[in-house]
């Protein structure tokens, strides 16, 4: 593949748009939904929780997580106003019962109050932080002090045999997110490493190593 191809998958991958945009968040959706339940499942979700998730892409799986306990409410915050109006047309019953609410932010201010959430998650977002500690930051000040924070992505020896990752991610292995949490006054509840066969952008099955790192206050 040319260079300028890999370049425009991995911007894609970080800021879908246009009508390849929707075709990039499908196959996302079907690629990454072990991931996405895998962060979810961990957050240990419970009747009545204010759950709030960064980059959801076009959210295929708040059914899902809607699933997990009763009277949840979802809020999805993305850069990408294509990936926004996707998500709320995908789940517009949830949107209009007001269950689930999408916003449109600009990756680092977290626009809510201090301690607001229940519980927070992100999924293959990390590689597209501008400023991971100062992002962190935000995310500590938004969670309550009982809450829980799952941080979900696919390790960096895997990721780097990808030749798109190249352009616009940066890559983190487990030992690099805990160096970088420990910056932070977050606690590392548990950390869980999973490998799963997926297609790659090429069409042939991989091994793919993936984290997810549950965190508290
Ligand atoms: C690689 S996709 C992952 C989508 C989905 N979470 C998944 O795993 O399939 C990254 C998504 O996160 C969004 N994104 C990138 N940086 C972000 C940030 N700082 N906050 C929220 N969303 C972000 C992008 O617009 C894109 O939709």
């Amino acid at each position: 593949m040319k260079k300028e191809e890999l370049q425009a998958i991995a911007a894609q991958l970080k800021h879908p748009t246009g009508e390849k945009g929707i075709e990039m968040a499908n196959m996302m959706h079907e690629t990454n939904i072990n991931m996405t339940r895998h962060s979810i499942q961990n957050l240990n979700i419970a009747a009545e929780n204010k759950i709030l998730e960064l980059g959801h892409g076009n959210a295929s799986h708040l059914e899902f997580v809607m699933q997990q306990a009763e009277k949840l409410t979802y809020y999805g915050l993305e850069m990408s106003e294509l990936m926004f109006q996707e998500a709320r047309q995908i789940n517009r019953d949830y949107v209009s019962q007001k269950q689930a609410f999408f916003s449109l932010y600009d990756g680092n201010a977290i626009p809510f109050q201090d301690s607001f959430f229940d519980k927070i998650f992100t999924v293959n977002t990390i590689y597209f932080w501008q400023e991971p500690e100062k992002f962190l930051l935000e995310i500590y000040r938004i969670l309550k002090p009982d809450g829980n924070f799952c941080l979900t992505f696919a390790e960096e020896n895997f990721m780097k045999q990808l030749p798109f990752t190249a352009y616009e991610f940066t890559l983190y292995s487990t030992e690099k997110v805990q160096l970088l949490i420990e910056k932070t006054a977050f606690k590392i509840v548990y950390t869980e490493t999973l490998t799963e066969k997926v297609k790659s952008k090429m069409g042939e099955l991989v091994d793919r190593a993936f984290t997810t790192i549950v965190l508290e206050k």
